[in-house]
Parts: structure tokens; C-alpha cells; sequence
């Protein structure tokens, strides 16, 4: 998992392949410049955090389909975690669609749980809205 960071050029490759809605280059540079933004991974997936004073954000996860089942994701959120917390975090935050099963399923096995839920927070390239899980995992201290 070491190794080059990833640029705002792979990270929106992946993230194309990840994702239908995916997110331009651009919003990729912007973000890797903003405070608190830290980005783990290689060429098969990555996540992207925001760490502000004690609080993470997943901002966004992504694994390249022929990569995913092979624990990658979870060791992401793992690593993120761990950086995080060296940044001051002591807990950590994400949303997540509710039919996300996927994802819902990943942030159990790594110890998140519903803390809230977001009414049609996501509107799909369909013009269907989707309501959204926030999930927390609080460090052990
Ligand atoms: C969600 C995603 C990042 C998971 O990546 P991954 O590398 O395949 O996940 P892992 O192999 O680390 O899986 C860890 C655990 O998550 C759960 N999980 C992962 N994929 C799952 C699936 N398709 N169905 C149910 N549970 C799943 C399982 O508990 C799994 O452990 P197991 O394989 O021992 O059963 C990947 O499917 C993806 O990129 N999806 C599209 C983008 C996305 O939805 N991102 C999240 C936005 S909030």
C-alpha cells in the first residue's frame, strides 16, 4: 500500500471505475490541496479523509471492481484510521447510501455504527433520491 500518492489523474481513473456518478480531475486537485485532506492507496483503490480538530471524514472509498473481495478496502480504512489519529482524530465519520450494501457491509466489519440518517441526501444520475446512513466509529483512547 505504500508507495507514489496517487494523482488527481489516477485518483478520478479509479474512482471512475468505482462509482456511476464519478468525480472530475479537477474536483480531485482541489480537494488533495484543501486542509486536513489525506488520501491512502494505489492503483487499485483508495480512500480520501478529512481530518478537522478530533473529527475524520471518509470522504470518499473506492476499489476497482477486479480488485474488490480481497480485503483492500478494509485495510484502507485500517491505515486511515491509524493516520487519522496521528493527525488528532478520535473518531471518525462518513455517510453512506442506504442501499450500499457493500459499503454498509464494510463499515460494520471495520466497526462503524448508525449514528443518524440523511433523508434523500443522494440524487442519482436517474433524478432518484436516496436517503443517506451516517455512520461513526469512536477510537479506543
Ligand atoms: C465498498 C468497497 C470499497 C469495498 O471494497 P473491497 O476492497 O471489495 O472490500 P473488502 O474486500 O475490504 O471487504 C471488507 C468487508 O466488507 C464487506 N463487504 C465488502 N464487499 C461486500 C459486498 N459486495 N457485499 C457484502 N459485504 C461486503 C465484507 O464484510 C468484507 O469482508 P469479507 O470479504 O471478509 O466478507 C467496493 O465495493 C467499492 O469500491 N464499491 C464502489 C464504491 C463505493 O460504494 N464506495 C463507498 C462509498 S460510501
Amino acid at each position: 500500500m505504500d508507495g507514489p500518492t496517487l494523482s488527481p489523474d489516477q485518483l478520478a481513473a479509479i474512482h471512475a471505475e468505482a462509482f456511476d456518478a464519478p468525480w472530475e480531475k479537477a474536483a480531485f486537485a482541489q480537494l488533495l490541496d484543501s486542509t486536513g485532506v489525506s488520501v491512502l492507496g494505489d492503483e487499485r483503490g483508495f480512500i480520501l479523509t478529512r481530518t478537522v480538530a478530533d473529527e475524520a471524514e471518509i470522504l470518499t472509498i473506492g476499489v476497482r471492481p477486479a480488485c474488490r473481495r480481497q480485503g483492500l478496502a478494509r485495510h484502507l480504512v485500517e491505515q486511515a484510521i491509524v493516520a487519522t489519529r496521528i493527525l488528532g482524530a478520535q473518531r471518525m465519520f462518513l455517510e453512506v447510501a442506504e442501499n450500499n450494501l457493500a459499503a454498509i457491509g464494510l463499515y460494520r466489519a471495520c466497526g462503524f455504527e448508525q449514528v443518524g440518517l440523511r433523508k434523500n441526501y443522494y440524487t442519482r444520475t436517474d433524478g432518484s433520491l436516496e436517503h443517506a446512513l451516517v455512520m461513526v466509529l469512536n477510537f479506543l483512547q
